[in-house]
């Protein structure tokens, strides 16, 4: 309960109290907590709950409290003022499906259907600041379960370390890159990533926000750390164009005009991938360390959007990119213009790239342009996209989608019968769907007891 302290007034002691304990715990405290998102700094001299107990002894006041990348970008359980004073730009995209929803009305349960997409959807319910999966539906294959756990653990994290209670919400998720089955599908789900007609969809984290072991990034923070450990100073770097990708995607044509107009350029390191081809990758595949090694990264759009484009923006390099058309949570704290500029923007064919690397790479414009790179350190490695604004912008997804929620969840599901001590029957209620930390390990939502072994396949 120490963390009511910070509302700092008696009501909303007595208002928080009754979402804690009350029986109607959901929509009303979540309209108002979520409005509060809309007024980020409203108060900047309110203090969030690891400074609240400076209020039992005297002194001077203690300044406000203000992000600080190396003390809190790993803190997963930032307050939700807080969140609002580290990360203000961060919330747009709730923002956006919030108001979309308050245009066309509240989520029904029969949005929650998942039928509609086949496979590699998830229905989810959160109770009690307590992570449920209800139907993980065709999440078991090579691509989809990597993904789906990775997303359900994400969440968990944000969940478990939330410093305030949750709304009680259910929602589904899709793991596809594109969420959507065709251009006029409008259903409502989380997704990755959306086209900017598809207003239905309400932006997650992407999977690689956790890890994405398959293509050796084990894990997020991890390449902050080694980053922040390791990287080589912006003019040490090497002094090229570094790209990495297979040709055999969506967005075929901005990677083969990456690939045509930086053919023979000496500031080039641009090379195509074969992912068939095992003697290929093993020569040419570059970690993400490798990638921050070069001063200039490019961006591609992939089948949809590209995963890569978090993981380049936290390098101290220049991002080169295409207009992107797949857009992800943060992708409008991209600038490519003005003294906030933190990537330098190209056509979509690429077509201009050359005149553009030429400019760069003056000695007289070097120094300048490290800006760029300055710019988008600041702005991306060490706010908008540490693990700590992770969590905050999963948290205010949780708010914002309780603020339209048309229905209470239901935890408790069909009662069933039971034979009781004597031999008679009697009606037993069960909870809904299986709580994360069993999910975690069965993977399955239910199971005998005692449980077949579940056998993990690891290829040779
Ligand atoms: C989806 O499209 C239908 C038909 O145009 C419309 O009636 C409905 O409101 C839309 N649903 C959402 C959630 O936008
Ligand atoms: C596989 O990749 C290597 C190295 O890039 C290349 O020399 C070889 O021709 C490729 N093999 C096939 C079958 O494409
Ligand atoms: C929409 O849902 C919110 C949150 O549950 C609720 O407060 C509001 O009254 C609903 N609006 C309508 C028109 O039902």
């Amino acid at each position: 309960m120490r963390t009511i302290a910070l509302y700092g007034t008696v009501a909303a002691i007595i208002t928080a109290a009754l979402v804690l304990f009350g029986t109607q715990g959901g929509p009303a405290f979540t309209t108002e907590t979520y409005e509060r998102i809309h007024r980020p700094q409203s108060q900047p001299d309110r203090q969030g709950p690891s400074v609240s107990h400076s209020q039992s002894h005297s002194g001077p006041p203690k300044p406000p409290w203000e992000f600080d990348y190396r003390r809190s970008g790993r803190n997963y359980g930032l307050s939700e003022d807080q969140c609002s004073v580290a990360f203000p730009e961060l919330y747009k995209e709730v923002d956006r499906a919030v108001a979309y929803r308050r245009r066309v009305g509240n989520v029904t349960l029969e949005d929650l259907e998942v039928g509609w997409r086949g496979d590699g959807i998830v229905r989810a319910m959160i109770h009690n600041n307590q992570l449920y999966i209800i139907d993980p539906h065709g999440v078991w294959d090579h691509n989809h379960r990597p993904r789906a756990l990775a997303t359900l653990h994400a969440l968990d994290r944000a969940i478990s370390a939330a410093a305030e209670p949750l709304p009680d919400i259910e929602f589904t998720f899709t793991v596809h890159d594109s969420a959507l089955m065709g251009p006029n599908d409008n259903h409502t789900t989380f997704a990755f990533s959306r086209l900017a007609h598809q207003e239905t969809l309400w932006l997650m984290p992407d999977f690689g926000f956790w890890g994405w072991p398959d293509v050796g990034l084990r894990s997020y923070s991890e390449l902050q750390t080694m980053l922040d450990d390791d990287e080589d100073d912006f003019l040490d770097k090497v002094p090229k164009l570094i790209w990495r990708g297979s040709l055999a995607v969506g967005s075929q044509d901005a990677r083969a005009g990456l690939v045509e107009h930086s053919a023979d350029q000496t500031w080039s390191d641009v090379q195509t991938l074969d992912w068939g081809n095992k003697t290929d990758i093993d020569d040419k595949l570059l970690t993400m360390e490798d990638h921050c090694g070069y001063m200039f990264t490019a961006q591609t759009e992939g089948n949809t959007y590209s995963g890569r484009l978090k993981y380049l923006l936290n390098c101290h390099s220049i991002l080169l990119s295409h207009e992107l058309r797949w857009i992800e949570h943060f992708h409008h704290l991209l600038q490519a213009g003005g003294k906030e500029q933190n990537y330098v923007k190209v056509k979509r064919d690429f077509s201009d790239l050359p005149k553009k690397m030429k400019n760069l790479l003056k000695p007289s414009n070097l120094l300048k342009a490290e800006v760029i790179a300055d710019n988008a350190r600041r702005v991306f490695r060490e706010q908008y996209l540490t693990p700590a604004a992770e969590a905050c912008y999963w948290r205010a997804l949780i708010r914002g989608w309780a603020s339209v929620q048309g229905f209470k969840p239901q935890v408790w599901g069909e009662s069933e019968l039971e034979d009781d001590w004597r031999g008679g029957k009697r009606s037993k209620k069960r909870m809904r769907g299986a709580p994360f930390e069993s999910y975690a390990i069965m993977e399955q939502v239910e199971w005998n007891i005692p449980a077949k072994p579940r056998r993990v396949c690891i290829e040779e």
